[in-house]
């Protein structure tokens, strides 16, 4: 059984931040950065002046909602991971990124008007952490009425499309470990966390245990991915 610790997760993306993008990119058919443009769509539809990233790796949706928002908004990146964070500030100059643990955000109570995650949620559950306290902790930091919008894979309702979106993930995953046999333990452990990551209805129910209200749910791609709005 791997070590699933914050420590070792943060380890995984240190073997892997060379090329984070390019095998995301294969893994997903190209489609992640569609999904993160929806994202960013939807965390820009109550114009916020302030958002926060929260484990934003190399900045891949801090930029998308720069971009779309014509930088006039400000984003703040925040990552653990010191390889991705310098990866982001070379790929987003204009953006700005800070080092931070998820659960120990260091910014006052009521500082965004909305909180984006995408593609990380999946890295909190692991070794016995609590996702309602990651929540609460993303809550805090939100101005009353401020959106968390969360993107990750999901699990689709049709067994069959299911079966065949696990079967894909595995088979691209063992594909790319065989490229890349140093950072198998990293590729095993997210293709472990697809098959086993909340249903829209279970997620829905931790937005509310974490305090949040009128949660939507919009599902992509036949439901292989979701996005979460849930407001402060
Ligand atoms: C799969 S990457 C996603 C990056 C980016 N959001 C994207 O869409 O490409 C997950 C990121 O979450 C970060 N992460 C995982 N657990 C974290 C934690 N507890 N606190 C802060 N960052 C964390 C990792 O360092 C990594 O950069």
């Amino acid at each position: 059984m791997p070590d699933k610790t914050p420590s070792a997760v943060s380890g995984f993306y240190d073997g892997i931040f060379h090329y984070y993008e390019a095998v995301n990119s294969f893994l997903t058919l190209g489609l992640d950065d569609y999904w993160r443009a929806k994202a960013a769509e939807f965390a820009l539809v109550s114009k916020p002046a302030v958002i926060l990233d929260v484990c934003c790796g190399t900045g891949a949706l801090t930029l998308e909602l720069l971009r779309l928002s014509k930088g006039r908004i400000a984003v703040i990146g925040a990552d653990f991971n010191r390889s991705m964070l310098a990866k982001a500030r070379i790929l987003s100059p204009e953006a700005q990124f800070l080092e931070a643990e998820a659960s120990h955000l260091p910014f006052p109570d009521d500082s965004f008007d909305a909180l984006t995650i995408s593609f990380a949620t999946r890295n909190l559950c692991q070794g016995g952490n609590d996702l309602v306290e990651y929540f609460r902790e993303f809550r805090r930091v939100l101005k009353p009425g401020g959106a968390f919008i969360h993107l990750e894979t999901s699990q689709p309702h049709n067994r069959f499309i299911r079966l065949l979106f696990h079967a894909h993930s595995k088979l691209m995953i063992s594909l790319v470990n065989i490229l890349f046999p140093k950072t198998k333990a990293a590729y095993n452990f997210l293709s472990e966390t697809i098959a086993t990551f909340h249903t829209p209805e279970e997620l829905l129910k931790i937005f509310s245990r974490a305090g949040f209200s009128k949660v939507e749910v919009l599902p992509l791609t036949f439901g292989a991915v979701a996005i979460h709005k849930a407001i402060k």
